[in-house]
C-alpha cells in the first residue's frame, strides 16, 4: 500500500537524517513539558536562535511546577530577546492552571491540551504526538509543503488546508507517531526547502507529485484568500 510505503520511507530517512535537536531524546519520548516549551519557543523563532534560550529556560524552571511558582518578572526576564511576550506569560499562566486543576500534569489527549491556556491546535497536536506518540497530524509551514508537493496540490494553501490535513494525517504512521512528526519536519526544514530543495536525497523523490510535473518552484502557492 502506497501510504505504508511512503512512511516507511520517511522513517528510514529519519533514522538515518534526523536531526539531534535539545528537545529530543534518542529512543525515548520526551516529556510534555519539554515539548511545550521547545514548540512554544519555536512558533516565532527559528531553532537556531531557540536552542540556547531552551537550555536556559529549562535548567532555571524544570518542570511545570518550578515555572507555575516562579515570579512572571522572572519568566519575562529570562524570555527576553525572543519577543512576542505574550508567549512567556501564557506559559506561566498555562503552568499554574495545571499545578491548580490538573495536579500539575499535562493531559493526554488532544482535545484535553486543546482547552489549556495558550493552547491552540498545533501546539496540542505537537505535544500529543511528540510527547505521547498519539496519531495526531501537525501541520506547521514545513508539513505543508512537505505534503502539498508530493501530493502535487497547487491550488491557494487557503484552498487546499484541509486537503493538506487530512494527507498529513493519513501519511501518519500507525506505530511511530512521534517520529513521524520529528520526521516530516526535519525533511521540510532540511531537504524540502522553500528554495532550492535537494530532491536528490528526499526519501519521496520516486513519489513526488511536484518533482514529476516539473512544479517545484509553484507548490505551494501561499496566498491569502
Ligand atoms: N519547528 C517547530 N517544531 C520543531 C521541532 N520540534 N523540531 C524542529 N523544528 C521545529
Amino acid at each position: 500500500e502506497k501510504r505504508l510505503f511512503l512512511s516507511s520511507a520517511l522513517l528510514s530517512w529519519y533514522n538515518q537524517n534526523g536531526r539531534d535537536l535539545p528537545w529530543r531524546v534518542r529512543g525515548a519520548h520526551p516529556n510534555p513539558y519539554v515539548v511545550w516549551i521547545s514548540e512554544i519557543m519555536l512558533q516565532q523563532t527559528t531553532v537556531k536562535t531557540v536552542i540556547p534560550y531552551f537550555y536556559r529556560f529549562l535548567e532555571r524552571f524544570p518542570d511545570i511546577s518550578a515555572l507555575a511558582n516562579a515570579d512572571i518578572d522572572d519568566v519575562l526576564l529570562l524570555w527576553q530577546g525572543l519577543g512576542y511576550y505574550t508567549r512567556a506569560r501564557k506559559l506561566h499562566e498555562c503552568a499554574q492552571f495545571l499545578n491548580q486543576n490538573n495536579g500539575g500534569k499535562f493531559p493526554e489527549t488532544y482535545s484535553e491540551l486543546l482547552k489549556l491556556p495558550g493552547i491552540g491546535p498545533y501546539t496540542a497536536a505537537s505535544i500529543s504526538s511528540l510527547a505521547f506518540d498519539k496519531r495526531e497530524a501537525v501541520v506547521d509551514g514545513n508539513v505543508i509543503r512537505v505534503i502539498s508537493r508530493l501530493y502535487g496540490i497547487a491550488e491557494s494553501t487557503a484552498v487546499s488546508l484541509p486537503e493538506i490535513k487530512t494527507k498529513a494525517q493519513d501519511l501518519m504512521s500507525e506505530t511511530r507517531a512521534a517520529d513521524y512528526t520529528s520526521a516530516i519536519m526535519d525533511l521540510g526544514a532540511t531537504v524540502c526547502t522553500p528554495k532550492n530543495p535537494d530532491c536528490s536525497v528526499c526519501p519521496f523523490e520516486g513519489e513526488c507529485e511536484a518533482l514529476a510535473r516539473n512544479l517545484i518552484d509553484e507548490i505551494p502557492k501561499i496566498e491569502k484568500l
